[in-house]
């Protein structure tokens, strides 16, 4: 159900300039090459960790405006091989013309490959995640996965990256940093014991930590109402819905009103993407792919701080084949194994150990990102990330069992965020913005409790916790804060211009493609079953959040033959074609037995994984 009318603006004026509309441009873009010269010679040649992608430090062009429907393309700076980026004016409000206009970044990668087919939408996940660097940078790989004769686009959502207005609620990324430092946010809820979640103790710690978080998440809503006011509403944090609305618009600025839409989505891409053909009529939608599926239907009719019970669905049946993984890759591969299949409940043991020692004791990191300490629910929350990404299980074995035998600062890197402008770092950046971003779009998504009676205490927090720990995940079940950092939209100072709730039930005219790997599942087969006549699943045979974080040949190529117009059968069960904790002898005779194309399209898939992981967590790990 709409919570509006239908939009009434379209674009009427279409017209593709190719002309720079700013008339200063030649000198501000000097300006710029001249900043960006200077960047690279003091930052030892690495420009993209500072600036993002080269599109996004185009500052001179964040400010150029026109009415909607205005588009450009021009070279990327520096200039990247097919690759073309842009803006386009839209309305910040499609139910209130007097609103004004936002400007969208966009990044074309293009076809290589004639006849053209037209152009499929991208959404890399997040929310948060700049979609323009998915065409930018993985345009290439991209490609392999959709098809080298359709055109890419990626696009930075309302408030995100270069769309402007951007969100900003703080001062300085400086002030952002220090807001989170050492927080139930940065560091996640610590149970100090899961053995006995009965014990009062643990209770009224449990209640201190969620009253911590709901005052820090009152406190930054109090600052983004007072930094952006009622711009709020509309630019940094334009909800789903709006989103569906800019891509039919651009779509139909960029193909013509009458071609329809295709898309793809991941993770969050997920959600935009059910949002998109049950939003739309039948008639708009073309080729629509999906992976990694997140719930829309409880992203939009349940309050966010109730989510998280959902996020832990499969992540204990995970942790076992973490485990169980690591035990028959023995230490040589995964250092938490004392010997090569050790029963994987002996790991598991020594693991809850660690976490209710760190408990009790923080681990000193004197010199880690920032000095701090490793607290036990930021390890668990890591490891809950991890879990989600198979392909850097050795990784994360590595860092933990470091911590276990008291070094914790790669762990703890992989938590905390260097302040800026620290010198050179050797450890990956979370990206500033994360939890705000992520804030800005699930509460205008999902419904606010109506009056201050029906906010959530810390008691219903902790509550709600305990339930998810007893009834879900006994080890994970209070643990995705830092990977999935929902709640406090109590706060939110503002309603965005639409919601949209369902129904999920469309019918469209071209099935929508799912993709799923088994754990989790059942976000997948759901959206599936709701629009049987209008979607197939495939369902990939391995762990991990996205079929993307396990690579797989067989669920790659049925992606890509659904996008030359072949739908896959409904049910396709598709293998892993990477082990979890592989050797240099099994990569090798892996690779060995691929086709160069296979291998190229394998490493296509570690690229575009990448590119999600980083949408998500701001990072690649
Ligand atoms: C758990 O804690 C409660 C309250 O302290 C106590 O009554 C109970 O015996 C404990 N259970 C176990 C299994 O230790
Ligand atoms: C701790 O681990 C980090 C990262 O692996 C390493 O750089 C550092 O040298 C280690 N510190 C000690 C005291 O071993
Ligand atoms: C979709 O669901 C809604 C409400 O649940 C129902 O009224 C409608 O008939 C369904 N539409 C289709 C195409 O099945
Ligand atoms: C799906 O198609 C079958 C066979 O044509 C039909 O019987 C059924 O009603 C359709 N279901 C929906 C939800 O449209
Ligand atoms: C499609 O496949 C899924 C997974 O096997 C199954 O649950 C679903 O019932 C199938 N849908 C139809 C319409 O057969």
């Amino acid at each position: 159900m709409l919570s509006n009318p239908p939009p009434k603006i379209q674009p009427s004026s279409i017209r593709e300039s190719s002309k720079n509309p700013v008339s200063k441009s030649g000198r501000n873009r000097l300006l710029v090459l001249v900043l960006f010269l200077i960047a690279l010679s003091v930052f030892g040649g690495q420009p993209a960790r500072l600036f993002g992608h080269i599109c996004h430090g185009r500052s001179s062009l964040a400010s150029w405006s026109g009415s909607p429907g205005e588009i450009y393309w021009e070279q990327c700076m520096p200039a990247v091989n097919n690759v073309e980026c842009g803006r386009i004016i839209v309305p910040k409000d499609y139910f209130n013309p007097d609103a004004g206009t936002a400007s969208i970044a966009l990044g074309r990668y293009k076809a290589t490959k004639h006849p053209r087919k037209g152009s499929v939408f991208l959404n890399p996940g997040g929310p948060g995640g700049a979609g323009t660097k998915m065409a930018t940078a993985k345009g290439d790989v991209m490609a392999k996965l959709i098809g080298d004769d359709w055109d890419l686009i990626g696009f930075d959502p309302r408030g995100i990256g270069s769309t402007r207005p951007a969100t900003r609620c703080f001062s300085s990324p400086s002030e952002d940093i220090v807001f989170f430092a050492n927080t139930v946010i940065e560091q996640g809820i610590t149970v100090s014991s899961i053995s006995n979640l009965s014990s009062p103790l643990l209770y009224d710690q449990l209640v201190e930590q969620h009253r911590q978080f709901l005052a820090l998440k009152q406190t930054q809503a109090e600052l983004c109402r007072k930094n952006m006011g009622d711009e709020l509403r509309y630019m940094g944090t334009a909800g789903t819905a709006t989103v569906v609305r800019d891509i039919d618009f651009m779509a139909k600025v960029i193909e013509g009103k009458d071609e329809k839409i295709n898309y793809w989505g991941g993770s969050y891409g997920s959600i935009l993407g059910a949002y998109l053909v049950n939003m739309l009529p039948p008639s708009r939608i073309g080729y629509v792919a999906i992976d990694g599926i997140a719930n829309p239907i409880i992203w939009a009719n349940e309050p966010s701080h109730k989510w998280p019970i959902n996020w832990v669905a499969d992540a204990e049946k995970t942790y076992q084949m973490f485990l169980q993984d690591c035990s028959k890759a023995g230490p040589t591969l995964c250092p938490l194994a004392k010997h090569k299949d050790e029963h994987w409940k002996n790991l598991q043991r020594r693991l809850e150990e660690f976490f209710d020692a760190t408990a009790r004791n923080p681990i000193p990191v004197p010199f880690g990102n920032r000095p701090g300490f490793l607290t036990s629910g930021g390890a668990r929350g890591m490891l809950e990330i991890f879990l989600q990404q198979p392909t850097v299980w050795p990784t994360a074995a590595r860092a933990f069992a470091s911590a276990m035998s008291g070094n914790a600062t790669e762990l703890y890197n992989y938590i905390v965020r260097p302040m800026p402008g620290s010198p050179s770092l050797p450890w990956p950046t979370v990206a500033l913005n994360k939890d705000l971003v992520r804030l800005a779009v699930t509460c205008l998504d999902s419904p606010r409790p109506a009056s201050k009676e029906a906010f959530p205490t810390a008691e219903d927090l902790t509550d709600q916790g305990l339930k998810a720990l007893r009834e879900v995940s006994e080890h994970f079940g209070m643990s995705t804060g830092i990977s999935e950092p929902d709640g406090g939209c109590q706060y939110w100072p503002v309603d965005g211009p639409e919601r949209f709730t369902g129904p999920w039930n469309a019918s469209l005219e071209r099935e929508m493609l799912i993709a799923d790997p088994i754990t989790p599942k059942a976000s997948g087969l759901l959206i599936n079953s709701l629009m049987p006549n209008s979607s197939v699943i495939i369902i990939q045979d391995g762990p991990g959040h996205c079929s993307l974080a396990l690579p797989s040949l067989c669920t790659a190529k049925l992606q890509r033959a659904y996008f030359a117009g072949q739908v896959p059968k409904n049910g396709t069960v598709c293998g892993v074609d990477v082990s979890t904790f592989p050797d240099e002898e099994s990569e090798r005779l892996l690779m060995q037995s691929l086709s160069v194309e296979d291998r190229e399209l394998l490493d296509a898939l570690k690229g575009i994984r990448e590119s999600m992981v980083e949408a998500r967590f701001g990072f690649v790990f």
